[in-house]
């Protein structure tokens, strides 16, 4: 059973303020916690729900070098449009404030200062990077050189994406600064580390013992950490930008970002309530919930519980509901790549529809796995679901009440049996929907909160009130007023995930103020209430608008291909006599034939000048075989042959590879004799 809080603080993730926000940031983390808070809302609880940007960190500075800027500059920028795409998405922070503010600075300094007082960091002096030209200490991530295991010749400080390794960037060979392209030097430096190895124990038996019941990949990504066995972490870093080391000494060191940024839930709650903010974090009366993406789990289930605990006077989280990743049409999302769905640009696109984007999202959200977003899908949900199930079902109560009842809430008469059946279906609805809210189960709550649309949609089909207008207008009454209860019980149901649409029909029905314990009630409307004109909650969307978002993905793919290719490295230098070993020769195509059971393959017969000769190329999705018939190609004559699908082939046609993909036969500029040399 658990223990009935006087307060709830909920906190979501702070983002980065280097660039903007997308559908993944919301899927997994802002609309569930508003989802959450909404609701805690309408049970009249005292809840928090506190955000901000997470504005310090190594890339921010480096994108403010590259656009000859300054680090405030930047932050400045990105704040200021993400807390706009969420303001515009209804996402309902009591606060949205910042890392660079005053306060922030003022409560993470103080904050280490504390710890520091304790005796609770170890210091210690180690050699690491430095870049001579830029002028600072590098961070591992900012290193690149020679895989010391497969020898991969762009492998990162931190790890080799080739192999997989985990790296240090000491381990590297030949190591250059990703800044400067110098070769950076080894330098001492100090910095204070938080022992967690100190920890571990108390870690082990809060999460593993007292919280069996935090959603398992959150419980097995801490037990796997745990069970590796905790290392003490460096919270300084040698850096410009950020939070300065309270300690003498300490010049050009600032905080580690993820010291300082989970500090900022601490200062927006007292920017927030300067008077009261220790409630919300030191009383156990308070329920802390974190709202995160699981690339964040360690830090908040491990690091952030270890300096509270080691600080002394605070409470720790309640629960930690991470989710896993949204990908986007199959792919992951990578902002370096554009592969994203960009919130500003969808309230652009897509102008009143925020709650499109939640309600796919939430339906779709990555609970338990990595989720995919398909414009598709997108569209179905639309459709079907929105405008089909809820859109039509709220339309038609208010259309049908206007037209038999000048749009005055009718009086009901007795129910029938089938109408207190209906009525049972949704009894226990409010039930399993605070069970799977409180339960952090959003998807399925929603799954719940859509079935009671469904129920009503059905009554109006299976009562057909419409066609007893001529005989039984007390029966059309009845059953057009519990079509509005329902409604109105809608809006409740549907406030914590669509609450643009939710406001809409409340402004229909005339309901001023709602809460949550008004749900299953079937007497929220007073009889002859004069409802508002009907607006339409939902739209379809055409083809042509997803195929259109298709489109520019496509378009994002190419020039990400594009760029992909002009990076291509060139392969390492071979020595003259290398390059004579190779026998290219031209020869022309006398037949050309699509190989069986293999959708890539060509079958060659080549004048080569010399009897002729068999090839088989990979090139059938690039070249009907009629084309090539008569065509001089240029081919590997002296290459050992090989047997490709049974066929033995000796040698290899060259052809050039374009940014898209498509692969092009070399042909000599003017025909020679088949057989001649390459050179
Ligand atoms: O992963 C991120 O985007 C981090 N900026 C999240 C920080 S959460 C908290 F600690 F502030
Ligand atoms: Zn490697």
């Amino acid at each position: 059973m658990e223990k009935n809080f006087k307060r709830i603080l909920v906190t979501s993730a702070l983002p980065y303020a280097n660039g903007p926000v997308h559908i993944g940031h919301l899927a997994g983390v802002y609309v569930p916690a508003d989802i959450y808070t909404r609701y805690q809302r309408l049970k009249g609880r005292d809840v928090l729900f506190i955000g901000g940007s997470d504005e310090h960190g190594v890339p921010i500075t480096l994108k403010a070098r590259k656009e000859g800027v300054t680090p405030q500059d930047i932050v400045d920028r990105y704040h200021s449009i993400i807390k706009k795409s969420f303001e515009e998405f209804g996402i309902s922070f009591d606060i949205y404030s910042r890392t660079s503010s005053a306060t922030h600075r003022q409560m993470a300094s103080d904050f280490f200062r504390k710890l520091y007082d304790k005796g609770e960091f170890i210091e210690k002096t180690s050699e690491q990077y430095y870049d001579e030209e830029a002028g600072q200490f590098l961070a591992d991530r900012y290193i690149t050189g020679t895989c010391p295991h497969c020898k991969n010749e762009r492998a990162y400080g931190d790890q080799c994406e080739a192999c997989g390794t985990s790296l240090n960037a000491t381990d590297l060979i030949n190591p250059k600064s990703t800044i400067s392209g110098s070769t950076p030097v080894l330098k001492e430096t100090k910095h204070w580390y938080l022992p967690l190895d100190k920890h571990e124990s108390f870690l082990r038996k809060w999460i593993l013992e007292d919280h069996p019941e935090w959603k398992p990949n959150v419980y097995g990504q801490c037990k796997s950490w745990l069970d590796l066995g905790l290392q003490p972490r460096a919270v300084s870093r040698d850096l410009d930008w950020g939070v300065p080391v309270p300690v003498e000494g300490a010049e050009g060191k600032v905080l580690y970002v993820w010291f300082d940024a989970p500090i900022g839930y601490i200062s927006n709650t007292k920017e927030l309530r300067p008077d009261d903010w220790e409630l919300y974090w030191k009383d156990s009366d308070t329920k802390l919930v974190h709202f995160i993406g699981k690339d964040n789990i360690v830090f908040h289930c491990i690091v952030f519980p270890a300096m509270l605990k080691a600080e002394g006077s605070y409470t720790l989280p309640e629960n930690v509901p991470a989710n896993e990743f949204l990908n986007l049409e199959g792919d992951k999302i990578s902002t370096s790549r554009n592969w994203a769905v960009w919130l500003h640009e969808y309230l652009a696109e897509f102008p009143g529809k925020q709650d499109v984007l939640r309600y796919v999202l939430t339906a779709n959200a990555p609970e338990t796995k990595d989720n995919d977003f398909t414009w598709k899908d997108f569209q179905a949900r639309n459709n079907n679901e929105l405008v089909a199930i809820l859109g039509n079902f709220i339309n038609r109560s208010m259309v049908l009440t206007h037209k038999y009842f000048e749009g005055r809430v009718p009086v009901c008469g007795e129910f029938t049996d089938y109408d207190k059946s209906t009525l049972q279906e949704f009894a226990d609805v409010k039930e399993r929907l605070e069970n799977c809210i409180e339960n952090y189960r959003f998807r399925e709550a929603l799954k719940e909160a859509m079935n009671l649309a469904r129920i009503g949609n059905k009554y109006l089909a299976d009562t057909e009130p419409w066609k007893l207008t001529k005989t039984d207008m007390t029966r059309v009454a009845t059953i057009l007023n519990l079509a509005l209860q329902i409604s109105a019980n809608l809006s409740i149901a549907f406030e914590p995930f669509l609450p643009f649409s939710a406001q809409k029909i409340r402004t229909m029905l005339d309901l001023n103020k709602t809460d949550w314990d008004m749900l299953g009630r079937v007497d929220i409307l007073a009889e002859g209430t004069q409802l508002a004109t009907p607006v339409l909650l939902f739209e379809k969307i055409e083809d042509s608008v997803v195929e259109g978002q298709i489109q520019k993905l496509q378009e994002t793919k190419i020039a990400n291909e594009k760029a992909n290719h002009q990076a291509e490295p060139i392969a390492p230098t071979i020595d003259f006599e290398d390059f004579l070993k190779l026998d290219i020769r031209v020869g022309k195509v006398i037949e050309c034939q699509k190989v069986p059971k293999a959708d890539k393959l060509l079958q060659f017969r080549i004048d080569d000048g010399l009897g002729g000769r068999t090839i088989v190329s990979g090139i059938a999705k690039h070249y009907a075989p009629e084309e090539l018939v008569g065509k001089q190609v240029c081919f590997i004559a002296n290459l050992a042959p090989r047997k490709l699908k049974g066929i033995e082939s000796q040698g290899m046609i060259l052809s050039a590879e374009d940014a898209d993909g498509r692969l092009i036969v070399i042909t000599p500029a003017d025909e020679v004799t088949p057989g001649s040399c390459v050179k």
